[in-house]
C-alpha cells in the first residue's frame, strides 16, 4: 500500500484591482447577472460570467423552480448559453459569485459537484482551459487556472 498525495494550486488576491482588467470585468459581469437569478425558494442568487476565446462574454444565473430537483446552477446556464450561441468557440474563462437574502457572503463560492463536472466535460470538449475565478459578495478571490484543479478524478468520455 502507498498513500499518494494531490497537489493543486489557486492563486488568492486580497483585492479585486489585483485581478487583469479582464477577469474585473468578468466579475463585473457575474455580479450583473445576480439581478437575473429566479431565486425564490433559496433566496441564494448565483451569477456566472464567461470569457470566450473571440472576446464575447456571455452571463447567467440560477433558475429555480418548484420542484427543486429542476433548479438550475447559473454556471451550467452560462456554459449552455455561450454554447448555444457561439458554437463550437472554446470558453476561457468562467467568473462566479454569489449573494444570499440571509447571510452576508464574505467568501468564494464553490460550484457544486454537478457544476464541476460540466466545466471539466466543457473544457475537455473545446480542448482549451477555463480558468475559474470565484468570489463572495466581497472577500478574497480565488483564480483556479483550469476546472480540473477543482475536481480530482473526475468521470469522462475516456472511461466510456
Ligand atoms: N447554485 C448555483 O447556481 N451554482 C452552484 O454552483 C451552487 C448552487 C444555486 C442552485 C440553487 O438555486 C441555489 O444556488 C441554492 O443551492
Amino acid at each position: 500500500m502507498k498513500k499518494v498525495i494531490i497537489e493543486r494550486s489557486y492563486s488568492l488576491y486580497d483585492t479585486l484591482d489585483e485581478l487583469s482588467k479582464t477577469d474585473q470585468q468578468l466579475l463585473q459581469l457575474a455580479k450583473k447577472s445576480l439581478n437575473h437569478s429566479y431565486s425564490p425558494y433559496s433566496n441564494f442568487k448565483v451569477g456566472a460570467g464567461l470569457l470566450l476565446e473571440n472576446g464575447e462574454m456571455v452571463g447567467g444565473s440560477n433558475q429555480e423552480n418548484a420542484s427543486y430537483p429542476l433548479c438550475l446552477c447559473a454556471e451550467r446556464v452560462a456554459i449552455a448559453a455561450a454554447d448555444s450561441q457561439y458554437n463550437g468557440v472554446p470558453i476561457v474563462a468562467i467568473a462566479v459569485t454569489a449573494k444570499s437574502a440571509n447571510v452576508p457572503i464574505k467568501e468564494p463560492i464553490s460550484p457544486c459537484g454537478a457544476c464541476r463536472q460540466v466545466l471539466c466535460e466543457t473544457e475537455q470538449k473545446h480542448k482549451h482551459e477555463m480558468r475559474v475565478i470565484l468570489q463572495g459578495e466581497t472577500g478574497q478571490i480565488m483564480v483556479f487556472e483550469t476546472a480540473k484543479d477543482l475536481l480530482p478524478f473526475l468521470f469522462d468520455g475516456s472511461f466510456l
